[in-house]
């Protein structure tokens, strides 16, 4: 696997359509814990099994929406960070010229969008919008924090986080898409992502199999590095800034 940031500027200039994954490491330097750093990562802390399945919710929804609206005030009181404003800005870049771009996000904390990304896929769902599990209706005008847990709808009916806990199927629209822009891109990124949870890590093979080049930014190598000619190593919001400066930098 080859380290080169210039070339992957170089790809990045050209690429007429680029899809880009991201995970929990790209809000990392936001302050938002990722998942499975050894010591800070919320599975460090947490146990999923208590926490993120339909059968936690079932057992104990206080814990549950406590844990969650947690998670959803800490978002808030977060920002993006230059990881963030860099993608967007890249996203910018190729759609003045006219180029394919998506962005398929793992994570439910909004930040790419408060960073002004605007073709955005949320695979996993958001903190932010809560569903009456008696109605199915979705909501994202909820009081914060809730004044009591676990919530409750208009409808009397629990609310639950509009995220996708283990042993859920994704949203069926936002897979499409984001199989579709694998499948159709000539460039793919996986950024922050651990590159453990499926179907999202899946999708380094659907591109590769159309013929797409994969890079991979993360500090750390993963389980699926070697699906990916490039690898940018180190924290997205130094890469990510560099790669589009050389990319796009002097156009300006
Ligand atoms: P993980 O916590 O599994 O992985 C985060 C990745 O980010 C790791 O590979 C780190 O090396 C990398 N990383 C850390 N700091 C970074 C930085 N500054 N810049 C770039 N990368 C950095 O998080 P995800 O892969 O997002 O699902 O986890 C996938 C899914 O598993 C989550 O969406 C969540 C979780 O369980 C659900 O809750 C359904």
């Amino acid at each position: 696997m080859l380290d080169n940031l210039e070339t992957v500027a170089d790809l990045l200039r050209d690429a007429d359509s680029v899809a880009i994954l991201t995970g929990a490491g790209v809000s990392k330097e936001s302050g938002i814990p990722t998942f499975r750093d050894a010591l800070e990562g919320y599975w460090a802390t947490y146990d999923p099994e208590k926490l993120a399945t339909p059968e936690a919710f079932e057992r104990d929804p206080e814990l549950v929406t406590r844990w969650y609206d947690e998670r959803r005030m800490k978002v808030r009181a977060c920002d993006p960070n230059p990881a963030h404003h860099a993608l967007a800005d890249i996203e910018a870049a190729l759609r003045a010229r006219g180029r394919s771009f998506l962005l398929i996000t793992q994570n439910v904390d909004r930040l790419h969008q408060r960073a002004g990304s605007e073709q955005v896929v949320e695979l996993h769902g958001c903190l932010d919008r809560w569903r009456c599990t008696k109605t199915g209706e979705s909501t994202t005008d909820l009081p914060a924090p809730f004044e009591e847990y676990p919530p409750t709808s208009a409808h009397g009916g629990l609310l639950r986080p509009g995220v996708v806990w283990f042993g859920e199927g994704l949203p069926p629209d936002a897979i499409e898409a984001a199989a579709s822009a694998a499948q159709m891109c000539d460039l793919y990124f996986a950024i922050g992502t651990s590159g453990v949870v499926y179907p999202a890590t899946g999708l380094v093979m659907d591109a590769k199999r159309h013929g797409a080049i994969c890079v991979e930014c993360n500090p750390d190598s993963t389980p699926v590095s070697e699906q990916f000619e490039y690898a940018l190593r180190g924290p997205a919001g130094t890469v990510l800034p560099e790669l589009y400066a050389l990319a796009f930098g002097q156009d300006q």
